[in-house]
């Protein structure tokens, strides 16, 4: 049996992710018009022998709970969420939980990162990982050399695919491969986390029988219990042929921040063209409106015929789209109004927001850069005929001036 973790973080986490992560747990926000995580759970269903899915956060148990158990009801694949007291690190989150996951007796337990964005080769990872042996299979991939120092950096043997050297979020250029937050393990994964948490208990002991202690620089150590994968797993056990990598040749990106959530939007509803075709609309559907490019819209959603949609366009449930309406690369929340001949590009319409005749908002559609795609929070108000660029907008506003460039507080 396999069982599958996805690690879904907590409230202080995600901060980068505000404004939109003042209403929803970031893992829950739609992308493609689906919470971020159901995708590595839809991935997940492609495992064989796949017991059992766990969530593991420090979120509020009720901030899941409906999505949890309506999400199993679809899937038919039991997924539960297990709430950590506090943040225990990406390993010592899991091995928290470990004789819950043991239950199964699986023989491999994937661990996902809820906030990456890429096609999960996970059944393809598995086999490598047979091949392989060891502890572990990471995924990874080729960046640009620039944009490396913001992951894990990794070096890998190019015939073994042994992992021999790692260093998280390096200063200094190591390498373009990348670990993706995507692994495949063994239940050894286990002893390993255990013998880090038993190796600074060790040391705190030391430390405090020590009669020198006046004299020992302060104790800056993490607690014993808080275990970072990275950190204090993959670079101390590396080159020794406990890790391998599997690199992926497909997209994957990391979604830190709502500009990059609308880019990632973008990967999977291109990815539905193969996976989900049903999701997508079409211009000959009941809508009518003109379609262009992949564009999801909610089937209570109101659109109305002579609006142009598309490409990259996500419009959530009982939202309004008005006559004349442009919409290119945007994701538009539940029950917002969008009135005639509005315009959006570039930019994410939060809940309840509304958008006045004639408006537009916009954004230059980098997505690196911080304003680069408009933001408004929920229920902002967008008078008639007022312009929006390269602007983030706080919940609640109502605009009747055009503001560019600008943070609305
Ligand atoms: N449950 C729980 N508890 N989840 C956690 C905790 C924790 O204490 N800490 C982090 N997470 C979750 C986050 O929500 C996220 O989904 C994932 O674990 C990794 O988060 P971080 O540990 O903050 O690392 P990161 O995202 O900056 O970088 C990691 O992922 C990159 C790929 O996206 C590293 O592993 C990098 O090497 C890697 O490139």
């Amino acid at each position: 049996k396999v069982v599958a973790v996805i690690m879904v973080g907590g409230p202080t986490k995600g901060t980068r992710f505000r404004p939109l992560s003042l209403n929803i747990p970031k893992p829950l926000f739609p992308l493609a018009g689906q919470p971020m995580v159901n995708h590595p759970i839809l991935a997940c269903k492609r495992i064989l022998n796949l017991a059992q899915i766990y969530l593991i956060g420090f979120y509020e148990e009720r901030e899941f709970a409906l999505f949890v158990s309506s999400i199993s009801n679809e899937l038919r694949v039991p997924v539960r969420y297990l709430r950590e007291d506090r943040p225990h690190g990406s390993a010592g989150g899991l091995y928290n939980f470990r004789d819950l996951i043991m239950e199964d007796n699986p023989s491999h337990i994937f661990l996902l990162n809820c906030d990456v964005c890429c096609s999960f080769p996970l059944p393809q990872m598995l086999e490598a990982h047979k091949r392989y042996g060891g502890m572990g299979t990471i995924l990874v991939i080729k960046v640009s050399p620039e944009s490396a120092n913001q992951f894990g950096e990794l070096v890998a043997d190019p015939v073994t695919n042994e992992l021999l050297h790692y260093t998280e979020k390096p200063e200094t250029f190591v390498s373009d491969r990348i670990n993706c937050g995507v692994y495949v393990f063994t239940p050894d994964i286990f002893t390993a986390i255990q013998d880090v948490s038993t190796h600074r208990k060790d040391r705190a002991t030391l430390r405090r029988v020590s009669s020198f202690e006046a004299l020992q620089p302060p104790d800056r150590s993490l607690p014993t219990d808080f275990v970072r994968l990275d950190q204090d797993i993959l670079s101390p056990l590396a080159g020794k042929r406990q890790f391998y990598v599997y690199e992926t040749m497909d997209f994957w990106e990391q979604i830190k921040t709502p500009g990059m959530s609308l880019k990632c939007s973008g990967l999977y509803l291109s990815q539905f063209r193969f996976t989900a075709p049903h999701l997508l609309a079409s211009g000959d559907g009941t809508k009518k409106a003109a379609i262009s490019g992949d564009v999801y819209i909610h089937p209570s959603a109101k659109v109305h015929p002579t609006a142009k949609i598309g490409p990259n366009v996500s419009i959530s449930a009982n939202a309004r789209i008005g006559a004349g309406v442009r919409l290119v690369n945007c994701i538009i929340l539940d029950d917002v109004e969008i009135k005639e001949n509005a315009v959006v590009i570039h930019a994410i319409v939060g809940w309840k927001s509304s958008i006045g005749r004639w408006s537009r908002v916009q954004a230059s559609g980098d997505h690196n850069a911080k304003l680069g795609v408009t933001i408004l929070g929920e229920s902002v108000m967008v008078e008639d005929e007022v312009v929006i660029i390269n602007s983030i907008v706080l919940p609640n506003k109502t605009l009747n001036v055009s503001v560019q460039g600008e943070i609305i507080l």
